[in-house]
């Protein structure tokens, strides 16, 4: 399923007027494709994620998730299309500490009903696809902090999303273990044909997207 974006803008309260988080940006990620988002401090990269997540609803303008417009959705509807299509891959990883990496991935099968025995086959070769199989068992203080990020980026794959949203997921690495990382993003997203949004500070991993987006105060800077 591709992901877009249509003239989204969003706004927050900010004193006695509002501050524009988006500015009109409109985005087009086919499916099988990786876009990566640059821009400084403030220019909007989260709140595009969160928009795009479906977690916000913007001012104006239009999320398409696979073609479906998600404006008209009631929140049960949108919380059901989150579970089923999108995985959000946080900048912190907030793995829940008494529970060894498989089970981590086990929860979210749970959340959406799969069986306990093929979510935990499922998990068990998410966790080798990104390269940790054999610490399928640790717990998160067992784990370095790129062997966590990499949980959680297994995780949000537990769900076989169409839309993957990344926010800074190399920002606690070394050079090398985070271009690991975007490659590996970049390799599930052509396997399963997903539409991934990456947010990242660090353009030396550009090599691997398909697409850069530079975001300026909440507008998409020509490029
Ligand atoms: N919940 C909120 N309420 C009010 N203002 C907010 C809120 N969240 C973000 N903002 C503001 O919106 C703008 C965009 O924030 P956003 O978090 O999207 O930036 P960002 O590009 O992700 O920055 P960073 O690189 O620091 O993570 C900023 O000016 C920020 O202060
Ligand atoms: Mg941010």
């Amino acid at each position: 399923m591709s992901l877009s974006l249509n003239e989204v803008t969003l706004t927050y309260p900010d004193g006695a007027g509002r501050l524009t988080a988006l500015d009109a940006v409109t985005l087009e990620v086919p499916a099988g494709s990786l876009t990566a988002v640059v821009g400084p401090s403030g220019s909007g990269k989260s709140s595009l994620l969160a928009v795009a997540a479906t977690l916000v609803r913007p001012d104006s303008g239009e999320v398409s998730i696979g073609g479906t417009t998600t404006a008209g959705l009631s929140r049960a509807a949108l919380s059901a299309l989150r579970r089923r299509a999108v995985g959000i891959v946080f900048q912190q990883p907030n793995l829940l500490p008494a529970l060894t990496a498989v089970e981590q991935l086990q929860v979210m099968a749970h959340l959406d009903g799969q069986l306990t025995r093929a979510a935990r086959a499922k998990a068990l070769l998410l966790l080798e696809s990104v390269g940790i199989g054999e610490l399928a068992h640790r717990r998160p203080h067992q784990l370095s902090g790129g062997q966590r990020q990499r949980v959680n980026i297994a995780r949000a794959l537990m769900v076989s999303p169409s839309v993957l949203l990344v926010d800074e997921p190399t920002s606690a690495l070394d050079h090398e273990r985070g271009a690991a990382i975007v490659e590996l993003l970049a390799a599930h997203t052509r396997a399963e044909g997903i539409a991934t949004v990456l947010v990242t500070h660090d353009t030396s991993h550009l090599a691997s997207t398909d697409a850069l987006v530079t975001l300026a105060d909440g507008a998409v800077r020509s490029q």
